[in-house]
Formats: structure tokens, sequence, C-alpha cells
């Protein structure tokens, strides 16, 4: 099952194995540069279905570091051009994750520290959220954002998905999960508002719902749109996978077609029980309570797991992250495993009896 072709409305991904978004932290002022197209390029080569780019931030502030890609200018929609054209050249579906980190923006690189830098510090910004509460203790306090400011970036949105298509990518992924903006304001433990967007479950998503109604209102017919939840906060009194079920439903009826289904990153007080596929069973949730069409991603690590979550019908698709870095050609290697005969490169082909 894992090598049959996954329909979506307007396309058809060519199998089940998809690459699931990773920050790169090279890009320059948001640009994409010859790093991401090789990058992103090995697993388009390496036959993966679709190739999702990373958190792709709608505004400066947004960015989780300055290394963070961008859409929030009409200049950054040239370089992605090569991208989403090398990926459709291999046979796969470019796709895009559209994203603003609120209070978890302005932070350093990883692999230099993971410190977020003050307002006033080279490489900083002052950051917004629902509340202006800090993720990081004695980190700097995110500024509160206006209902105005609110508008202003479900526009910025609006208008990165825009760019995306111009771009030439046919998924749009909104990025709602791992604490980040939107997950920011869905989390009662992140939003403390009084006003309409939050307190109630309603409240608390509208934010999501105005975004994806202004999105969906600029993709055409080759275009998808996906939404990455985070079903659980892992901690009392935090977002989980009930309201995530009803979340979906809404989503659902607004054009959202895909979801991908991840989990946790709201606040440090978490406590996650990770293990081999452990976030799976809230895809299956997702996707029993619904049927909207559902990816299951963390820890999916080898053939037979994965082939077996399809089987199961445990989720549709599934995306994979960490264990593309380490063989981007994936793809390939799971076709040897499971006995699949599947067409590689041609460029490639002399490796394939091997
Ligand atoms: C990630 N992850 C991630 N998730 C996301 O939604 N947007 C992103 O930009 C990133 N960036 C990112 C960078 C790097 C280097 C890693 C390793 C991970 C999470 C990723 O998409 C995936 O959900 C997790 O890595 C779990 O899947 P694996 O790695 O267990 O297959």
């Amino acid at each position: 099952m894992l090598f049959e072709p996954l329909p979506l409305k307007n396309f058809v991904i060519p199998n089940r194995i998809v690459v699931s978004p990773m920050c790169q932290y090279t890009a320059e002022h948001g640009y994409a540069n010859s790093w991401h197209l090789a990058h992103l390029g090995q697993f388009a080569i390496g036959r993966a279905g679709a190739v999702i780019q990373e958190a792709t931030a709608v505004r400066p502030e947004g960015r989780i570091s300055y290394g963070d890609m961008g859409l929030w200018e009409d200049g950054q929609i040239e370089p992605l051009r090569e991208i989403t054209a090398f990926i459709k050249s291999q046979g796969s579906i470019p796709g895009i994750q559209l994203a603003h980190a609120g209070r978890k923006a302005s932070t350093d690189k990883p692999w230099i520290g993971k410190n977020q830098f003050k307002p006033n510090e080279e490489h900083g910004w002052q950051t917004v959220a629902p509340s202006p509460i800090p993720y990081y203790p004695n980190e700097h306090a995110p500024k509160e954002l206006t209902i105005a400011e609110i508008k202003d970036l479900v526009q910025a949105f609006q208008d990165a998905a825009r760019r995306a298509v111009l771009a030439g990518f046919q998924i749009i992924e909104l990025h709602a999960a791992h604490g980040y903006l939107i997950h920011q304001f869905l989390s009662p433990l992140c939003n403390f508002r009084t006003d309409e967007y939050g307190g109630s479950f309603d409240n608390r998503i509208r934010f999501l719902e105005e975004i994806v109604r202004s999105v969906k209102a600029v993709l055409g017919d080759s275009h998808s749109l996906w939404v990455r939840i985070s079903a659980t906060d892992w901690a009392a009194g935090g977002w989980d996978e009930n309201q995530s079920i009803e979340l979906v439903k809404r989503l659902q009826s607004l054009g959202v077609e895909v979801m991908d289904i991840s989990s946790g990153g709201a606040v440090r007080e978490q406590r996650i029980n990770v293990g081999p596929g452990y976030q799976v069973p809230f895809a299956t949730a997702i996707k029993k309570s619904t049927g909207i069409v559902t990816g299951a991603v963390g820890l999916i690590t080898n053939a037979g797991q994965a082939q077996e979550i399809l089987e199961q019908g445990a989720a549709d698709f599934v995306l994979i992250g960490r264990s593309f870095l380490r063989n981007p050609h994936l793809v390939l290697q799971w076709a040897k495993d499971l006995d699949v005969p599947i067409a590689w490169p041609v460029q490639y082909e002399r490796a394939k009896a091997q």
C-alpha cells in the first residue's frame, strides 16, 4: 500500500511516503538558495511522493530563527520556482508549510544555541503572541496582539499563500502545531485572551478558521490545503484529542483536504510518551471520526512499520522526517525492503540490482 498512489481532489500523489517539513536555518532574509534546492531536490530524486518545504514564515517576525525561509515579499518567489520545477520534473509533488512562530520566534540557529534573542540584540526582534507570556522562562515576553494585528496576520497568511501558488507549490500546509502562533491561539495553556480570540473553543479556533478561509480563497484547481496540528499538548488542561476532532470537522467544512497529525510543543510542562509511531493513534482517531485524508508522523522508521500503519487503516499516508535526513533515497530503499518494483531515476538504475 505504501507505493499505491494517493488521489486527492486536484492531483495524485504517486505514493504514500511524504517528506515532513524540516527547518534548515540556512536562508538569508528568508530567501531560498542552492542548499534548499539540493536538500529538497534529493528527496524528489529518491522518489518521495511529495516534498513539503520547511516552516516558511509569513512575516519576518514569524521566523523561529533569522535563518528561516520566508514568503513575506514577492522577491522570495523566484528562487522557489526552481525548487518546485525540479521536484515536479521528478514526478513528485511540491508542498510548502506556511508558518508564524509567535512567542517561539527570535531564536538562534539550533547548532549555535537555542537561546531566544532579546528584541534589541543582533538577530533578535520583538515577538508576538495571543497573550504576553514567554515560552522560555527568563526570556523576553511577547507582545499581545491587538485585533487589528490579528487581522493583519490573517492577511499575511493569504499573501504568502498567493506567493506560494506563484512559486509553483501544489500543497499549501498551514503550521498549526508545535506551539507556534496558530497553536498558541488554540491552546488554553497559551491563550488567556478575553476577546473573541480567546476563552471558548469557538474563540480559540477563530484565528485558524479565518486563515483557512482567506488562504482557501487564493488557491486554484491544482492545489490542496493541508493543516498540521498538535493533537494534544500532553499537559493537563491543554489542547487535546477531543478538541482536535471537533476542530478538524470545522476545517473540513471550510475546504481543508488533508490533516497532518503531530503533537506537543505548546508548553514546557508537557510530558510526552515517546516511542515508535507514538503519534499514530491520534491520526487514527481523527481519520475515523471525520473521514478526512490523514497523515501520520513521528518515529516511523522502517518500511514494515509504515506498511502496517496503512494496512490497518490507521492513516492514509506517512510523513517521514529524520529518516529522510539519514537516507534521502529512503523510498527506493523501502521499495527494495518490501520487494515492490518501482521505477528508479534512469540515472541511478545501475545501482538498482545491488
Ligand atoms: C522538524 N520538524 C518540523 N516540523 C514542522 O512542522 N515544521 C518544521 O519546519 C520542522 N522542522 C524540523 C527540522 C528538523 C531538523 C527536524 C528533525 C524536525 C518535525 C518533523 O517534521 C517531524 O514531525 C518530526 O521530526 C517527527 O518525525 P520523524 O523525524 O520521527 O520521522
